[in-house]
């Protein structure tokens, strides 16, 4: 490319997060996002994108970017050889089991989920047979080996309507509580939970929100369900990080805050140039592991595969098949 066309190039992508990254960081960033692209072109590799990546991942050199569900939809029909997950373990892993003849890969191995890590196989286990004849819906924050020991899997985008759609009285679901607990409250369905949570929605409290109205009136206020029942309620609307971007796209609210992972509302705000976004900062540890350094040196030397063991990919795939066909 001549030294040009490479100018135009990086201001085309900075213009994309100028609003969100200032200039002085930029140069920072450029070189890793041409290396990207590059490296993307001669692996024949695509970059998922989770709502949570940073702007610079997010919009500069992700293919697909969405919540869970539509990172799982996606991932099932991906033509090129590599998958990588810029996101967390249980998203990359949902992907390989979805398509596993390709290479799917984790720029951080480390990049884990509070919810992910509050139960196991053999705790599934156990709920079964203290509550026999209850059918198992397990959140995909979770690992392949739990998922394979469940009925069906379901996301925050769906949950209700999987849960409804099973016709019975009572499910166990598992392992966030207060996903649960929201669900719950929306269906007739009795709903067995687990004692886990999101570290990082749990931290949102009604009273923040109090604070954030008064001090920003007329703010919509937008929560993920994994926040704790007095936050939802607290809210004006609840839904999956994907129904948050749909609301501020569709009711195109003034001014708006989202209850959720920081780098959301830097992704969002990007596309509605002329609405005010409030950003408390919460930020999640796990997905913030993921870098456009570890994104290039992932396809530089197609590290870290993910690898399951077949029997556990096969049951876990049920599962996840299961719900995409709801
Ligand atoms: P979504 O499926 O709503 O994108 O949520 C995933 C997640 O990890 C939220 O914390
Ligand atoms: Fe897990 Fe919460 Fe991070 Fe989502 S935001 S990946 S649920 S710890």
């Amino acid at each position: 490319m001549s030294a040009a066309l490479a100018y135009d190039h990086r201001a085309a992508l900075y213009s994309r997060v100028s609003r969100v990254i200032p200039p002085l960081e930029w140069p920072s960033f450029a070189d890793d996002v041409d290396a990207i692209l590059a490296l993307k072109r001669e692996r024949n590799a695509v970059v998922l994108a989770h709502n949570y990546m940073t702007p610079e991942i997010f919009h500069c050199v992700s293919d697909i970017t969405g919540d869970s569900l539509l990172l799982a939809r996606e991932a099932q029909t991906v033509q090129a050889d590599v998958i990588v997950m810029a996101g967390v373990h249980f998203m990359a892993e949902t992907a390989k089991m979805l398509n596993p003849g390709k290479m799917v890969l984790i720029p951080d191995v480390e990049a884990g989920c509070s919810l992910a890590s509050s139960i196991t196989a053999a705790d599934v286990r156990l709920l079964r047979q203290r509550y026999p004849g209850r059918p198992v819906i397990t959140y995909v924050n979770t690992s392949a080996e739990v998922k394979a020991e469940s009925d069906i899997c379901c996301t925050s985008g769906n949950a209700k309507k999987i849960v409804e759609s099973l016709g019975v009285p009572e499910v166990i679901m598992i392992p966030d509580k207060y996903l649960a607990a929201n669900v719950a409250r929306e269906t007739g369905v009795k709903i067995i939970a687990w004692e886990g949570a999101c570290e990082v929605h749990e931290r949102f409290t009604p009273r923040q929100i109090r604070t954030l109205r008064a001090e920003n009136p007329g703010v919509v206020v937008l929560a993920h369900p994994e926040c704790p029942p007095d936050v939802v309620d607290a809210a004006d609307f609840a839904g999956s990080t994907a129904a948050m971007s749909d609301y501020v796209t569709h009711r195109q609210p003034g001014r708006v805050v989202l209850i959720t992972e920081c780098s959301m509302a830097d992704n969002v705000a990007v596309l509605h140039p002329k609405i005010d976004f409030v950003r408390p900062c919460n930020l999640c540890p796990h997905m913030k592991r993921i870098s456009l350094g570890n994104i290039r040196s992932a396809l530089e030397h197609l590290q870290h595969e993910v690898v399951i063991a077949p029997d556990v990919a096969a049951r876990a795939r049920q599962a996840v098949e299961r719900m995409l066909a709801v």
